[in-house]
């Protein structure tokens, strides 16, 4: 009998996002799968039950999670879906790791083998899997529309026979997928646009897509770069000396977009209140690090909020204002991802322990927490010494 695949239905109410497409059930479907759809999984995604099932996926009910073999989902499962499937069932999903071991215990007690999909390395092979990637890159372009939709003037040079409208200036801090798509965005919007970063081949990027690259290039700031392309933390010394360059620059800014952010650590803090008050009054900062503890001192997460005459903008989920084609860039990941995980033979599951992918993303297994940040490396070290 066909493995059957539950693709849920959010249960959170911010979240727009869903974790299949259309054209991610027929690729199921050729891989073997049985498909079922949560009634309503797509509708806030503009993808209609109907259009899920012209694909080959039969509109089930919560009830059905009870008996898939792989549950798909844009958000960790809360306790009471938890509940809901069956013991062994994969789930694959944005689990949100970090700080919430106690979910990861309670999947791995309902014996789940969970997947985190933020997890998946950057190597090559996976770059088709990478939801970091994906979804920074249309929070990046969603920040410049939001920033846009608050500016009270307009984005590029006017000459009109009325007079001229100045090029307003942006500048984005965090010049990683997100902050380069914005940079991007402003360009073609017709902003004059600069960007900062403490990695030093963010530089060229910057360069390469036409803005200005500012940045106190000292020689942690040299170093500042993990082998895997992620940023350190910056001591307090060069911190001191970045905050003083960002306040001369912000004040000649009507926009900033910050995107800073460390894996696994609080953002860091970029923009102070004194900074905000230097600029323009009507100008706009969106801190899209918000969720992560914040870019922008008096970001509001979920609010757009009024700070020393500057509008702080800090929706939460920001990919999720973007659903229809953040869903469809997230199935394609999951799908990709899902298909390392089917024997060619056999077209059935077949999870591999030693594949790297499989390693670097699954946090439980056979009741236990696997993943090494999150203690499972200890746990089985604990084990072995018992
Ligand atoms: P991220 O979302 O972790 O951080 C966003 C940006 O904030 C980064 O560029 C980071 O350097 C910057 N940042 C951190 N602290 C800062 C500070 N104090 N001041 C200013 N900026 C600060 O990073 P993201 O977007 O995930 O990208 C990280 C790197 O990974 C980039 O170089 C990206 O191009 C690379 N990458 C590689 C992929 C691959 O498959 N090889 C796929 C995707 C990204």
């Amino acid at each position: 009998m066909a493995e059957t695949v539950f693709v849920a239905r959010e249960s959170d109410a911010g979240e727009a996002r869903v974790s299949a497409s259309p054209d991610s059930v027929r690729k199921m479907k050729s891989l073997g799968f049985d498909v079922v759809v949560e009634a309503g999984a797509g509708t806030l995604s503009r993808l209609p039950d109907a259009d899920f099932e012209k694909a080959g996926a039969r509109i089930g009910s919560a009830a059905d999670a009870a008996s898939a073999d792989v549950v798909l989902r844009v958000r960790r499962p809360n306790a009471s879906e938890i509940a809901g499937y069956k013991s062994g069932a994969i789930v694959i999903a944005i689990m949100d790791p970090y700080g919430h071991e106690a979910a990861l215990a309670e999947m791995a007690s309902a014996g789940l083998t969970a997947f985190a999909m933020e997890l998946m390395p950057r190597i090559t092979r996976a770059q088709s899997m990478d939801v970091l990637s994906s979804q920074a890159n249309l929070a990046g372009y969603q920040a410049v529309i939001d920033a846009a939709a608050e500016f009270d003037r307009a984005m590029p040079m006017m000459m009109t026979a009325a007079g001229t409208v100045p090029a307003a200036k942006v500048f984005v801090m965090g010049a990683g997928v997100a902050g380069l798509q914005a940079i991007a965005t402003a360009r073609r919007l017709g902003a004059v646009v600069s960007a900062t970063d403490v990695r030093p081949a963010s530089k060229e990027q910057v360069a390469s897509l036409g803005a200005k690259f500012i940045a106190v290039e000292d020689d942690e700031f040299k170093a500042a770069e993990t082998s895997g392309g992620y940023a350190k933390p910056m001591s307090e010394a060069y911190q001191a000396k970045q905050a003083v360059l960002t306040a001369e620059h912000l004040a000649k800014q009507d926009i900033v977009i910050t995107t800073a952010l460390i894996p696994g650590r609080p953002a860091p803090r970029l923009i102070t209140r004194d900074m905000l008050k230097s600029m323009k009054p009507g100008s706009i900062a969106v801190d899209l690090a918000v969720e992560r503890g914040g870019n922008i001192e008096g970001a509001v997460a979920g609010s757009v909020v009024e700070v020393e005459g500057v509008k702080v903008v800090g929706y939460n989920n920001v990919p999720g204002r973007i659903a229809t084609s953040a869903s469809a860039l997230y199935a394609k990941n999951l799908v990709t991802f899902l298909e390392t995980m089917v024997s060619k033979e056999s077209k059935a599951l077949a999870l591999n322990p030693d594949d790297e992918l499989i390693k670097a993303t699954m946090l439980t297994h056979g009741g236990n927490v696997v993943h090494p940040n999150f203690g499972g490396a200890v746990a089985a070290k604990t084990e072995e010494t018992a």
